[in-house]
């Protein structure tokens, strides 16, 4: 399995083009599944989890092209029929986000069976409120042996379904069921992040009729079929905030261009307090910062648009070099804090009590060995070793590969002195 070597101290100067947004394409993918036409996606990011949702979609009866564009890569995606509606458990568990074809397949062809996604590194992070929403419109789940069997032979129908809190994945899983119910569904304390709004936009597009998308309060008015057509992804916001604190942990300036910067507020306003110049630009924003040293802030993490929890790990390898004690607490997943005792080997002084980590800030950090645990804290060692003095060596790469496109070319580019280091790792 590969690693990637980073020599840190470099100051990065340059601009760095974001790409699309992961968790938007991969839903934008599953929502092709609810039309016979070619769905046309653009500003597709390439990505480990692109290509094992393409896999899945595949056997389900979908032909996935992807190819160069005029704007950069595309994926069409075209499901003349269902073949299958079974997603097994060896495709669902290697990504969670699997799991949301199942409200398609149940909307297209009134039945399926798909495997629940199981625990992952980050929490328990259970599907109930994605089920109990599916039951609302109609449909009739059981749990068997690790699988879904869903049936819904007369269609679903709309309801009125209030989430007990934000979800992200079970707001998207609704929309994506209830677009071909039969009359209105609403959504209440939805989630708001923009991936929502981009899949609602996709889904207008196609014919769907949904509003309120990016509010708490969703209203769909089923259809009986949708259309194909184009639709862009929307910029991933994390991968622009990642290579914002990246810029700021290095010092220098970074033009990050094709992003949003008003996605990325919560971020971009810690990253002010703490002492970070932020400047918008017409296709997105600049990121500098002085050789003085940066201050310490406090963080919680909260759904959208509060601090991403997708952002927490980088947020907190920044944390670790700036001047005092920063508090950040995650509210989000409860198991999130995998990265701590990685920072640590770097040097980092940080304590965890529940979901509240206190990092006081040290003069320096120093390279060493560290393990990637999961996506988002992968990427925090990587910021951490862009800073650290002498090498860092990053295992388990491959998690980094499910959600960041060209990490290393991105970095070189704006001077880092990163690489990957083909081949074996150490075993576990
Ligand atoms: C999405 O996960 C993202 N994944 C996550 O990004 C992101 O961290 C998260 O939203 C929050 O922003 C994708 O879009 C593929 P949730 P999701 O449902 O939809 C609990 C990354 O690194 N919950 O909003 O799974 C859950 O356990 C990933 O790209 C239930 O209890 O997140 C969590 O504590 C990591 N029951 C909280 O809600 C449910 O049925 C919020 O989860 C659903 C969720």
């Amino acid at each position: 399995m590969d690693r990637i070597a980073i020599v840190g101290g470099a100051t990065l100067e340059g601009s760095i083009p974001i790409s699309g947004a992961k968790n938007s394409a991969i839903k934008l993918m599953a929502a092709s599944l609810l039309t016979d036409a070619p769905l046309r996606l653009t500003n597709m990011p390439r990505l480990a989890d692109t290509r094992f949702l393409a896999r899945l979609l595949r056997r389900l009866g979908t032909e996935v092209t992807e190819q160069d564009g005029v704007d950069g890569p595309e994926t069409v995606l075209h499901t003349p029929e269902i073949v299958s509606a079974f997603a097994s458990y060896d495709l669902v568990r290697q990504m969670r986000a699997s799991f949301n074809v199942l409200g398609p397949l149940i909307a297209r062809t009134g039945h399926a069976k798909v495997s629940l996604p199981g625990g992952c590194s980050i929490g328990a992070r259970p599907v109930d409120l994605h089920l109990k929403a599916l039951e609302a419109l109609g449909a009739h789940i059981d749990l068997n042996e690790g699988y879904v069997y869903a049936q819904a032979p007369r269609g679903l129908k709309g309801a009125r379904i209030e989430f007990p809190f934000v979800s992200v994945g079970a707001t998207e899983h609704t929309l994506l069921a209830a677009v071909l119910a039969r009359g209105e569904t609403t959504l209440l304390n939805a989630a708001q992040e923009p991936e929502i709004e981009d899949l609602a936009n996709c889904l207008n597009m196609m014919g769907a009729r949904i509003e309120g998308a990016g509010t708490a309060t969703i209203r769909v008015t089923g259809v009986d079929r949708l259309a194909g057509g184009d639709h862009a992804v929307v910029p991933d916001r994390i991968e622009a905030g990642t290579y914002a604190v990246a810029a700021a942990v290095t010092g220098g300036c970074v033009r990050l261009t094709n992003c949003r910067a008003e996605h990325i507020q919560a971020l971009l306003s810690k990253l002010v307090e703490a002492g970070v110049e932020v400047t918008p630009t017409p296709d997105g924003v600049q990121i500098r910062r002085g050789p003085e040293r940066l201050r310490s802030v406090d963080v919680v993490t909260d759904p959208y648009p509060g601090f991403a929890t997708d952002l927490q790990a980088q947020f907190m390898a920044l944390m670790t070099l700036a001047a005092g004690e920063s508090v950040i607490r995650e509210t989000v997943f409860e198991n999130r804090f995998m990265h701590v005792p990685e920072l640590a080997r770097l040097g980092a002084d940080i304590t965890v009590h529940g979901g509240e980590a206190r990092v006081r800030g040290v003069e320096a950090l120093n390279g060493a060995q560290v393990m990637a645990t999961d996506l988002r804290a992968s990427v925090s060692l990587v910021i951490a070793g862009l800073a650290a003095r002498g090498e860092t060596v990053v295992h388990r790469v491959y998690h980094l590969d499910r959600g960041f496109e060209r990490l290393e070319e991105k970095l070189s580019n704006c001077g880092a002195d990163i690489r990957r280091l083909k081949g074996e790792e150490d075993a576990a």
